[in-house]
């Protein structure tokens, strides 16, 4: 392996580019999580989560990935046999499907193309024909990071209230929380999925659930078998700034001064800041006479764009080449696109001098590995930046 001088580009959709300032206040030295700068420290934390959840409700910190706050949302609020509505937006919304399955649930899964979000008309009609009101839970992933198709989640509130179904609505944020707009409590979610290693622009290990109050009665009567997962203790435990078990005490340093980041940023800014980046980065797609995944432009993702080769050429092979020759990392392929795209992540601590020399990467990459493009694209991200 050649020395490589310079920062890597970390460009996949998260892990993100983790800041400087965030990785110092990792640094600090671990402390006693039962002592009482550790209950301020949580507190904190979790007070800061609320805001960027923007809930007045429990946040609960799994040291975990985001695959377990899945889990935690599930176990927590259902019973086997209870049957969920979900939608095969792609590689994840599948993932999650398949763990409902396995954990004895009845999934409803409504099929899709990979190329748009979660129909809200769909919910409302699948709601409307449920009379028996057997479906106990609609779960939709708001960012679907394998294809770069957001789905609507307030309007499939909307949706539900139209039908006056009882369903709870769960939503995987892993993708867009602290990237793109986003309001638990105003839109109804009853259970939100997130954790630490996309926009809250940490290394991975914290998973998060931002509990309703609908969603926490729920949990008295749901029959999932959960231990390591179970709200009740990790709830009555946070109120006093502890946790049942080991927490994750350094990351919590570094999410405290990332909500910090984010605040004096300001919310509005950091999602304008996204969808600017996202809007310069599909300009640059279009020059190059290459097509996104998502082909409706009211679910374009502002955290990530995924990109079709053109027939015949594998996207791997074109990361290869970027890889080895720019020391930038981007997003494979996922199940059933593998090979097929490669997705550009613009999410986290980023700049337009970090999103021009991403797409510079791509640019020279397109040529090096000999894909059929048209030069320009960089060109005319650079001319949108600079316009705005
Ligand atoms: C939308 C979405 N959901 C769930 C997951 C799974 O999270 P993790 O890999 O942290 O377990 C990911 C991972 O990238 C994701 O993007």
């Amino acid at each position: 392996m050649v020395a490589k001088s310079g920062r890597h580009f970390l460009q996949i959709p998260g892990p993100t580019n983790v800041p400087d300032r965030i990785l110092r206040a990792l640094a600090r030295p671990t402390i006693d999580h039962r002592g009482p700068e550790f209950a301020r420290l949580a507190r904190e934390a979790i007070e800061g989560l609320q805001q960027i959840f923007k809930t007045t409700g429990p946040v609960v910190i799994y040291p975990s990935s985001g695959t377990g706050a899945w889990e935690a949302a599930l176990v927590n609020t259902l019973s086997p046999g209870d049957t969920v509505l979900m939608f095969e937006t792609g590689h994840f919304a599948t993932l999650w499907k398949n763990m409902a399955a396995r954990l004895g649930l009845q999934v409803d899964f409504v099929p899709g193309d990979w190329r748009h979000g979660v129909d809200p008309e769909v919910v409302e009609a699948r709601l409307a024909a449920d009379r028996s009101h057997a479906i106990k839970a609609v779960a939709i992933v708001h960012n679907e990071t394998s294809t770069g198709v957001e789905s609507r989640v307030a309007e499939v509130r909307r949706r539900m209230d139209e039908a006056g179904h009882p369903a709870l609505l769960m939503v995987d944020t892993i993708s867009s929380l602290a990237s793109i707009d986003y309001r638990q409590d105003e839109w109804g979610v009853d259970v939100t999925v997130s954790c630490s290693q996309k926009g809250l622009m940490l290394p991975p290990g914290l998973g998060l659930n931002a509990i309703s109050e609908k969603a926490l009665l729920a949990s008295k009567s749901a029959r999932l078998a959960r231990s390591y997962w179970d709200w009740e203790p990790m709830v009555k435990d946070n109120k006093a700034g502890f946790f049942p078990y080991t927490p994750a005490t350094n990351l919590l340093y570094g999410l405290r001064e990332a909500i910090q980041m984010l605040l004096e940023e300001g919310l509005d800014n950091v999602f304008a800041r996204h969808d600017r980046h996202a809007e310069a980065t599909r300009r640059a797609v279009q020059a190059w006479g290459l097509e996104v995944v998502c082909l409706n432009p009211d679910e374009y993702s502002s955290s990530l764009t995924a990109v079709m080769m053109p027939a015949g050429y594998d996207a791997d092979g074109l990361r290869k080449v970027i890889l080895e020759r720019f020391d930038m990392s981007l997003g494979t392929g996922l199940g059933k696109l593998k090979g097929k795209i490669f997705r550009i992540g613009h999410l986290g601590d980023f700049n337009d001098l970090m999103l021009a020399g991403t797409l510079s990467g791509v640019e020279m990459g397109l040529a090096i590995a000999g894909v059929p493009f048209t030069q320009g694209g960089v060109a005319a991200a650079l001319e949108y930046l600079s316009s705005k």
